[in-house]
């Protein structure tokens, strides 16, 4: 430590030299292998979880207009999709489910027979054994109001009386298969909760992804579409503030003392710096989502001919890794293994 380059003797070329000439960083990047060899970060299929919709009454899939190249599945074309993702090699997929119905308690959200518990059966039957199956843990897509949690009668979001629906919500899913439970919701407490309920009933091997950090963005968007949200006004009481960088790690420290397995900041691209902190404290795996909004902006450029859709795609990804993500849950998973596969991994 202490020496900067090319001061004094520690210079390539002695006291007096010119360092200018013999520090060339570009020597690393001067040929395709060259440049594979000192590469410091590297995906690979296995790191690139695929979130995926399932809509209660489809029978073939539709698209979602916002998010192109990506469906709502019918119960068949969801088989055939998650066929698919395991052939690619993916490490997981993420379930969200579309119901037919909604009230203001998210019934179908504990019902076995709710879209989302189907198809978490299916998966398993399907992929459970190739890929780690997971669910979305949150009220959102159930509800009439579209909020994460139940509502007091004064209209806010009940922190406690929603913990109790995520509790049995956790429990359903759980006896519908699901490996990994992956909760969005942002209410305090959420972890504990559901672990217990979990180590009560008996499912000690049903993991929980926390999400820790999730920042109340605009970027959720296109996912309004995707799951038919009914959502009016926006999600600032329990999702983070979108300056908030210390109050981050509060979360995670949180979440993990309550039994997180593995610890989310979402949404990805704009939050880079709140996942580097994360990945430098956190003591579980840490993960992060590239969100649908993410997603609708590179395409959409892409089909304007602004940008390079595949690079753009790639460094995308890529960078969130670089930035400390263990995993990363983007809608390109599939598409992006079958391109590290064709490319050599
Ligand atoms: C909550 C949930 C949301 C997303 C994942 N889980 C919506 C929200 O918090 O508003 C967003 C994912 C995306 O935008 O791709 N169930």
């Amino acid at each position: 430590m202490g020496h900067g380059r090319g001061t004094g003797d520690r210079s390539a070329f002695g006291a007096g030299g010119n360092p200018s000439s013999a520090y060339r960083p570009r020597r690393l990047r001067s040929t395709p292998a060259m440049r594979r060899l000192t590469a410091e970060t590297r995906l690979h299929p296995a790191d690139l979880v695929l979130p995926m919709f399932v809509r209660e009454g489809l029978t073939d899939a539709a698209p979602i207009g916002s998010m192109p190249g990506v469906q709502q599945h019918s119960l068949d074309s969801f088989r055939r999709a998650l066929a698919e993702a395991a052939e690619a090699g993916v490490g997981g997929v993420m379930l969200f489910g579309v119901p037919e119905t909604r009230d203001a308690e998210g019934s179908q959200a504990t019902d076995p027979d709710g879209i989302l518990n189907v198809a978490t059966r299916v998966a398993i039957e399907e992929v459970g054994d190739e890929l780690v199956v997971q669910t979305d843990l949150c009220l959102d897509e159930f509800t009439d109001h579209g909020h994460c949690g139940v509502l007091a009668k004064d209209g806010s979001v009940d922190n406690d009386a929603t913990l109790e629906r995520y509790r049995d919500m956790a429990l359903a899913q759980a006896e519908a298969g699901s490996h990994l439970l992956g909760l969005s919701g942002m209410m305090d407490g959420q972890v504990a909760v559901v672990r217990e309920a979990l180590e009560a009933e008996g499912h000690r091997n049903t993991a929980v992804l926390a999400y820790a950090a999730k920042f109340a963005s605009a970027f959720y968007g296109p996912f309004r579409e995707a799951v038919d949200s009914q959502l009016v006004g926006d999600r600032r009481t329990y999702q983070m503030d979108n300056g908030n960088r210390r109050e981050a790690l509060r979360e995670v420290e949180l979440d993990i003392a309550e039994g997180a397995d593995i610890v989310m900041v979402k949404p990805a691209m704009s939050y880079l710096d709140v996942l580097a902190d994360v990945a430098a404290t956190s003591s579980v795996p840490v993960w992060a989502y590239q969100i649908s909004g993410e997603y609708a902006m590179i395409e959409a450029a892409a089909a304007n001919g602004w940008i390079n859709r595949e690079a753009a795609i790639d460094e995308s990804v890529l960078a969130i890794k670089r930035a400390g993500a263990d995993a990363i849950l983007t809608y390109w998973a599939v598409e992006l293994a079958d391109r590290l596969h064709a490319t050599g991994i």
